[in-house]
């Protein structure tokens, strides 16, 4: 695992973007994987202007986003506006070549949002089994949406490239894609139910005041297939999380049993961080910056 550590979170997408550039140069085949939330929009920026600038085409790239949440085309929107609209014109990536977990089902002529997915659960226990908050979908299940669900999970999974760039971001309490506390290290794509403490952090993506409870995500060990997963953190916020991921146990410290795993992070993140602890970082994982 390489640790790289630096000022502003400028400093670290512009990093990303100059390692992501290099990756794509060398190899034109290689894909992206792609992530939501805040963290990446920076990094994406600089893609665009990268573009701009005749360094970079990425219309002929594929891209993998890691979760949707259930009930909602939110993230397909967001994986649009950041990788295809706001690239100079025929530059970002191709509507086609944009991937993201099917979250929209129809049930009766409904969209089927997640308290009607709660009914089905409830109603249909023989056609899945619970392991932690993953939602494993049985092959014989009867229920159309949830029949529907495994095969449209399986098939992301089959899809997804090995040879990609995989970017994350992590959550507050370590989660990546949507892997909450207690998914397994070897978990594939799946349905899963969010923590309170996500569906709480993540509360501006509600605008709709239609609430979700769950997501469809890659799994650990989909992510941990990824040829380069490269993680951004930055700010207080994210410390513990960031703890948990390099020193101790969260869905994230799966990523240091990857022998390519890029942590690029902002030194804020690292404030409270004992000096014991940043001394053992050193030791173990090359480290810049620090
Ligand atoms: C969501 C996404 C994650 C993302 C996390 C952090 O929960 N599923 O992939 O890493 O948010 O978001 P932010 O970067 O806004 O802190």
């Amino acid at each position: 695992m390489k640790i790289c550590v630096f000022p502003s979170a400028e400093q670290m997408s512009k990093a990303g973007q100059e390692l992501i550039l290099r990756e794509l140069k060398e190899d034109p085949s290689l894909a992206l994987g792609g992530a939501t939330g805040n963290t990446p929009k920076l990094l994406y920026g600089l893609l665009a202007q990268a573009a701009e600038s005749g360094q970079m085409d990425l219309s002929q790239r594929q891209i993998w986003f890691l979760d949707e949440y259930f009930g909602k085309d939110m993230y397909y929107k967001y994986a649009i506006n950041f990788l295809h609209n706001k690239f100079p014109k025929g530059k970002g990536i191709a509507f086609k070549n944009i991937h993201v977990p099917n979250g929209m089902y129809y049930f009766e002529s409904q969209i089927v949002h997640s308290e009607i997915l709660d009914e089905v659960l409830k109603k249909n226990r023989g056609d899945y089994e619970m392991k932690g908050p993953e939602v494993l979908i049985k092959p014989g299940a009867k229920h159309p949406v949830l029949k529907q669900l495994r095969k449209d999970t399986k098939a992301y999974e089959k899809s997804l490239p090995l040879k990609r760039v995989q970017i994350l971001g992590i959550g507050r309490e370590g989660h990546i894609g949507f892997n909450e506390v207690g998914t397994s290290d070897k978990s594939r794509t799946h349905l899963t139910v969010l923590a309170d403490s996500t569906v709480e952090a993540n509360a501006e993506d509600f605008e709709d005041g239609i609430v979700t409870r769950y997501a469809i995500t890659q799994g650990s060990g989909s992510i941990m297939k990824a040829y380069l997963p490269i993680l951004f953190a930055n700010g207080v916020k994210k410390t513990e999380a960031v703890h948990g991921l390099l020193i101790g146990d969260n869905p994230a410290s799966v990523l240091r049993k990857h022998p390519n795993t890029h942590v690029f992070i902002t030194g804020d993140t690292l404030g409270e961080f004992k000096s014991a602890d940043l001394d053992k970082l050193r030791k173990k994982y090359e480290v810049t910056g620090l």
